[in-house]
């Protein structure tokens, strides 16, 4: 029988996740179906249940629902737990999983993928929300040299880091404050893409042959990658990447069989 996932969100008509998944299904050989829901902003938990009362076997979940998730889940894994938020859910016969494959999916793409090993490195981190807590419990698995976190609202970033201070050197500043130090890898975790800016950064702050992230995939020459570009960043990379990867590792936790993604990865380039 046909195996039931969906992907949650809202808005969630641009979400490449379905065409992802089924290309994962099929390169693989599983045989499931994967859609898009549009759950309403106070209707997450009741389209989670509806879901499952017709044998959904599992779902990603997106904006905004990710916290909820959390909450929502009887069981969380421990990557889950240390992001505070749940992108995967596996729909167990008396329990809901929430796990959270953001985390591995950025680092996969950096060191496998772009082949970037972020042992000893100097990363720098902008944004202190939701998006940027996912990423810095594993970044710190990695054992950098530093790991600063910057952000708008600096109370926000120094909180993100005494959160996770027990786990490596981590510390949270403002924009302002990065000025005259060098980076070997800047991660934009924020969503000021969104509105077409970016982080206030002052210049100077990429080392040569740097790398350039930006975490929120899809939006065509930003500010950020131009900045990086005019900044000597050596790598910039616009997250498809990370998309792709944490996909593959929901359909990993789901279905126990690890897809390829550079077919997938020109499939959508052929398609954008
Ligand atoms: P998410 O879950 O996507 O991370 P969020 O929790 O709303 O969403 O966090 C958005 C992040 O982008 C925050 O770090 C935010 O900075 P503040 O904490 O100061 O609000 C950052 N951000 C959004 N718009 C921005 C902008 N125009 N310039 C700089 N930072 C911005």
């Amino acid at each position: 029988m046909t195996d039931k996932y969906c992907v949650f969100g809202n808005p969630i008509g641009h979400s490449k996740s379905p065409i992802i998944q089924m290309a994962f299904a099929r390169q693989t050989g599983q045989d499931i179906e994967y859609r898009a829901i549009l759950a309403p902003t106070d209707g997450f938990a009741d389209a989670v249940d509806a879901f499952i009362a017709e044998g959904g076997k599992g779902a990603n979940v997106t904006l905004p629902f990710k916290q909820e998730a959390f909450q929502l889940a009887t069981r969380l894994t421990l990557r889950a737990e240390q992001a505070g938020a749940v992108n995967t859910l596996v729909f167990n016969d008396n329990e809901v999983v929430g796990d959270n494959t953001d985390g591995v999916g950025l680092l996969r793409d950096i060191m496998v993928n772009l082949n970037y090993p972020i042992r000893g490195k100097r990363i720098l981190l902008l944004g202190a929300g939701g998006a940027a807590r996912g990423v810095v419990g594993p970044l710190l698995g990695e054992h950098p040299a530093t790991l600063v976190i910057a952000n708008r609202t600096v109370v926000r970033a120094r909180s993100l880091a005494e959160h996770f201070a027990s786990l490596g050197p981590v510390s949270g500043c403002g924009y302002e404050d990065l000025a005259g130090q060098v980076f070997d890898v800047v991660i934009n975790a924020t969503s000021a893409s969104l509105s077409g800016t970016m982080p206030p950064l002052p210049e100077g702050i990429f080392a040569p042959g740097s790398l350039a992230y930006k975490m929120m995939y899809g939006l065509g020459d930003t500010p950020f990658r131009v900045f990086a570009r005019n900044q000597g960043a050596g790598m910039i990379s616009e997250g498809l990447g990370m998309l792709l990867e944490q996909a593959a590792e929901s359909f990993y936790v789901w279905r126990g069989v690890r897809p390829d993604v550079r077919p997938v990865a020109e499939l959508l380039q052929k398609k954008a």
